[in-house]
């Protein structure tokens, strides 16, 4: 969907959006003559402008009727929340609704540049869908709402709109398509295809290891996962240096685990599909690197994506198999189900070797367990680092992806050490998210400030929210975005 700013509302047909924060009903002054009718419907219909209400009705308009929709905002009118409720709520109420214009007319209500571009945004996101399949959609099912018009904005959202968020709205979409494509149209070798068509004009420096690469490297974490597959792995690596020249770059490491059958010690059948979004680690971070670069970010960022699918063929690794990993340390197989941490471990020592990042934060649906602990609500944080899990939880705030952070200690280390190599790839299942952040951090070396974020319970919803349909969500793109934002180039 498109975004345009207008000073005036344009002539012809389109559904009118107003604003009504709470009792306050000055947004619909604009309505002249038709205002106590309209007023009068919102009564019978107890409509009270809380944040996230919203109500429809039909009003004379040039001979014919023109469709109101009327959005709550809440006493506090311009908060993040409410303005990416009302958002959410123009796409929601409207996008299959036959209307193919909205004007959204923010009338005498005071809102900044930041908070109408958060209206675009939260719009944009919830109109997001993925039809390439669905080729009997009947007319009333597809979408119709083609352009949403933004009129009374301050002058300066428009170019805020395009400079600053238009471009994680892409890379957010991006992420959702990657996301959303099944294990047999997006695996390593596709993944990077795709990541190659979407970067020409951004930028973005791109390198890529093909198995026998990796081999030559010694990664033998990762290519013990991919060795159960016909899927040749692949180590992607996209470079944004939108810093200063030798400025040490952040590093985004992921896990892109573009099918996780869970191996020899394999998954039960029922919900198995779900994990064609196990590369949704790799897929925020490929979304993140396409917004930062389209919003040319002031930042040196390299993006280290481990893309491998977890199959069990006859040359499948097998539970109790010992793998050497790239920074020499061995590893005990006990569940090859625990195939992320692995492929996380080669890529996070790739990214020390080549880069010396100043910071690294990982992203990864690590563990079923992190579902247990936070539900769908927020993403797991693990860090080695005060600072660096404030600076993460603001970004995780500020952008509407939150995250919480959990524990960490010595004690959950030592149970994963094993009796015939340096770990082994599982502890107890008691605590099972926080062994499995410890792992990760057996490979991050020299104390370099690391964090790890286990998305596992965010990156798809089985229902619709604010800012997305049920589906991928594209969880994490934004939090990257806001943490580059405040934590690098502000520095
Ligand atoms: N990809 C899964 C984690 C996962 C589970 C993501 C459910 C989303 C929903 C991961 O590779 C995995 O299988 N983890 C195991 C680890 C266990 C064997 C220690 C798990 O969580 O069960
Ligand atoms: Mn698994
Ligand atoms: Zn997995």
């Amino acid at each position: 969907m498109q975004i345009r700013f207008a000073d005036t509302r344009p002539a012809g047909d389109f559904a009118l959006v107003l604003p009504v924060a709470g009792k306050n009903r000055i947004a619909l002054d604009s309505l002249g003559a038709d205002r106590s009718a309209v007023e009068a419907a919102l009564n019978r219909q107890r409509f009270e402008g809380d944040s996230g209400s919203a109500a429809e009705l039909f009003i004379p308009a040039e001979g014919g009727v023109r469709r109101l929709l009327i959005v709550g905002t809440g006493e506090k009118g311009a908060e993040a929340d409410a303005a990416e409720k009302l958002g959410g709520a123009i796409s929601s109420r409207l996008l299959t609704s036959g209307e193919k214009q909205a004007v959204l007319d923010l009338g005498g209500l005071n809102y900044d540049a930041d908070a109408v571009t958060r209206v675009a945004l939260a719009a944009a996101l919830r109109a997001w869908r993925y039809d390439r399949y669905r080729t009997r959609l009947k007319d009333k099912q597809k979408p119709t709402l083609r352009e949403l018009t933004i009129v009374g904005a301050p002058a300066e959202a428009a170019g805020l709109w395009k400079q600053r968020w238009q471009p994680v709205y892409e890379g957010v979409s991006f992420t959702r398509e990657l996301v959303t494509e099944p294990a047999n149209i997006i695996y390593p070798e596709t993944f990077v295809e795709r990541v190659r068509a979407a970067i020409p004009g951004t930028g973005l420096e791109i390198e890529v290891l093909d198995g026998e690469a990796m081999r030559k490297l010694g990664m033998g974490a990762l290519l013990g996962v991919a060795q159960g597959s016909v899927r040749d792995p692949r180590l992607l690596i996209l470079r944004w240096n939108g810093g200063k020249e030798g400025d040490a770059p952040v590093a985004f490491v992921c896990k892109g685990v573009t099918f996780d059958t869970g191996g020899i010690s394999i998954k039960p059948a029922a919900g198995m599909e779900a994990m064609k979004w196990d590369m949704g680690g790799a897929g925020a971070v490929a979304g993140a690197m396409i917004a930062l670069s389209k919003r040319k970010a002031k930042a040196n960022v390299v993006a280290i994506c481990g893309l491998v699918e977890n199959m069990p063929d006859g040359n499948a690794q097998r539970p109790g198999d010992v793998v050497t990993s790239m920074s020499g340390q061995t590893v005990e197989v006990i569940n090859t189900d625990a195939e992320g941490r692995l492929v996380l471990a080669d890529a996070i020592t790739y990214a020390q070797r080549n880069y010396k990042p100043k910071i690294i934060v990982d992203l990864a649906t690590l563990t079923g367990a992190i579902l247990i602990s936070l539900g769908h609500e927020f993403g797991g944080l693990f860090t080695n680092d005060d600072d660096l899990a404030n600076q993460l939880l603001a970004a995780g705030q500020a952008s509407g992806d939150k995250l919480w952070r959990q524990p960490m200690a010595e004690a959950f280390d030592k149970l994963i050490d094993s009796p015939i190599a340096d770990m082994k790839n599982v502890g107890p299942r008691e605590g099972g998210s926080i062994t499995a952040a410890q792992f990760v951090h057996r490979f991050v070396e020299n104390g370099t400030r690391w964090a790890h974020l286990d998305i596992a319970g965010m990156v798809w919803s089985d229902k619709p929210n604010t800012t997305y349909d049920k589906g991928a969500t594209g969880f994490g793109v934004r939090i990257i975005d806001r943490f580059v934002e405040a934590a690098v180039e502000a520095r």
